[in-house]
């Protein structure tokens, strides 16, 4: 199969896999993607242009470009359910200069899988590696919709904090910093 995301990293957590983003997995989301709810969550407006595979695949190789895109793969069922990028930081207002930051965009596809704690899973994973392997100073979830009370949830479960807000405190950035990523696995070790 083609590997769309151009890395070669897998991870494995207790019940899910992470591989690298391949072009027939596209198709697979795109479904999703044609559900408003699932789309406004994800792009955070609606998009003016019809979602295609082809505005998939953009979107998506702008992530490749800055960051591993991966597919969440569940082992229990061998189903492709979702996609997350661990993603050097685009947006100018959270670049800080001599500091490493990256965001995670992530979304799992089918509904019917959301709050079975898949989410924490990924999101803690990649937080390691990112933290632990490429030494980044800052991990941020950005634009997150404050009504979107299962990603806020998910965000705060994994030690990120609300660092900024916008549009009258409808849209969130949250972030964790490496100091508190340090002190929070201190403390869950001791
Ligand atoms: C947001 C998303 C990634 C979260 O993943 P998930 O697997 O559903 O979330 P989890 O089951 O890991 O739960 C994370 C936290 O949210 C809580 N939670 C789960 N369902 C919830 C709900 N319906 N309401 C409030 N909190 C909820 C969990 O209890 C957990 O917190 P805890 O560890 O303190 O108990 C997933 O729901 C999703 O893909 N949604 C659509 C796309 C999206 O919103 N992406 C994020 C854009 S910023």
């Amino acid at each position: 199969m083609d590997n769309f995301a151009g890395h070669s990293l897998n991870f494995e957590t207790e019940r899910l896999g992470l591989r690298p983003f391949e072009d027939t997995d596209f198709d697979l989301a795109l479904p999703f993607y044609e559900d408003t709810d699932f789309l406004l969550v994800m792009e955070g407006q609606l998009p003016e242009e019809s979602i295609t595979g082809e505005y998939l695949r953009r979107a998506g190789e702008a992530m490749t470009e800055q960051g591993f895109l991966f597919a969440i793969v569940e082992k229990s069922s061998g189903r492709t359910n979702g996609e997350v990028c661990l993603q050097w930081m685009n947006l100018d207002r959270a670049k800080i200069a001599n500091e490493k930051t990256m965001r995670i965009p992530i979304g799992i596809w089918d509904k019917a899988l959301w709050g079975k704690g898949y989410g924490k899973e990924v999101v803690r994973c990649l937080m390691a590696f990112a933290f632990e392997e490429l030494g980044i100073d800052r991990l941020c979830a950005m634009d997150v919709s404050a009504g979107n009370f299962r990603s806020v949830k998910l965000w705060r479960s994994c030690g990120m904090k609300v660092y900024r807000r916008m549009d009258n405190g409808n849209t969130l950035d949250f972030e964790i910093t490496r100091m508190r990523y340090e002190s929070m696995n201190h403390a869950q070790r001791a």
